[in-house]
């Protein structure tokens, strides 16, 4: 799961797609494309909305995508287009560049919708970010489940 800062967005795709999918073989993880927030716990108001909906993601701590990541991952999920865009340029492989998707085409299929970066704004930015990753991440976790026959 991969946005900007690795604090906002991506922390909570994270944990709703480790939430969703506890009874399968995969490992989870997110990341930001920009260094500005390595190490940092993710954002207040994510931690919150998470809280809300019963997922702890108070643990998780930024980091910065690298280019093994493109390697040690089967999928790659960009939060919108200017970080896809990024991921992109990291991976040197055609195999590699194949694993790299919007998130939200998983919902809403060719429609290439971004996840509203909330950081500049309200709590309700942070409801809507939920709301959408949470019916991406449904559809992740379905295409999973088909892939590994349970
Ligand atoms: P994220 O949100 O990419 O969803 O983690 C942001 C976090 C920090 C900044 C921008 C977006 N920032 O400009 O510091």
């Amino acid at each position: 799961m991969v946005c900007l800062g690795n604090i906002c967005r991506s922390p909570i795709a994270e944990g709703i797609l480790a939430s969703k999918c506890i009874h399968l073989p995969i490992v989870v993880d997110s990341a930001g494309t920009s260094a500005h927030h390595i190490g940092e716990g993710p954002d207040h108001r994510s931690v919150h909305i998470a809280t809300v909906n019963g997922i702890d993601i108070g643990d998780q701590r930024a980091r910065k995508l690298m280019k093994s990541d493109l390697e040690d991952f089967d999928l790659i999920f960009a939060m919108d287009s200017a970080n896809y865009n990024n991921i992109v340029k990291l991976a040197s492989r055609e195999e590699d560049k194949n694993k790299i998707h919007l998130i939200l085409n998983e919902s809403m299929p060719g429609e290439n919708k971004a996840v509203p970066d909330p950081y500049y704004g309200g709590d309700q930015g942070f409801e809507n970010v939920y709301s959408l990753l949470n019916d991406a991440c449904e559809e992740i976790k379905n295409k999973l489940e088909k892939e590994f026959d349970v």
